[in-house]
């Protein structure tokens, strides 16, 4: 299950990535918002991230205006690894050597079909489970 959570600022490109995910036949929960009306950002990066640590989801992507903002407020929570990516490259690497759980996203920033191919990434890539990378992850809770 796909944890989504946007602002005002990730709504439109919100619409974008449920499409995809429908046109997958990927499951999601979408935790809002729920129009372009202004929000608190920190409001839907707290529920996605809080159902990552839950378990009720195993991943999350979370979209504002620059994906600063939600990114930031996620990674306040022990375990949860927010990647705020621009291109695949970053997507595909933070998968392999982060095992991020939450791929961030900026509306204003990316287009719809850049955005859909670095989610594609990011859900497609293992984490490479090398010992260098967990050894790392490892030091980020300490
Ligand atoms: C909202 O205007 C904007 O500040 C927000 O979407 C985000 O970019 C914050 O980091």
């Amino acid at each position: 299950m796909i944890a989504l959570g946007c602002d005002h600022g990730g709504y439109e490109l919100k619409q974008e990535i449920i499409a995809y995910l429908k046109k997958e036949g990927l499951e999601y929960k979408d935790f809002g918002c729920d129009s372009t009306a202004a929000v608190d950002y920190p409001v839907y990066a707290k529920l996605v991230a809080k159902s990552i640590l839950d378990g009720e989801c195993e991943k999350g992507i979370l979209i504002c205006g620059t994906g600063i903002g939600i990114s930031i407020t996620a990674n306040k929570f022990p375990g949860i690894r927010a990647a705020l990516c621009t291109d695949c490259f970053c997507a595909e690497a933070t998968r392999l050597h982060n095992d991020a759980n939450v791929l961030a996203l900026g509306g204003r920033v990316v287009g719809p079909g850049l955005a859909v191919k670095i989610v594609e990434t990011f859900l497609n890539t293992p984490f490479s489970n090398e010992e260098r990378h967990k050894n790392r992850i490892r030091q980020i809770e300490e």
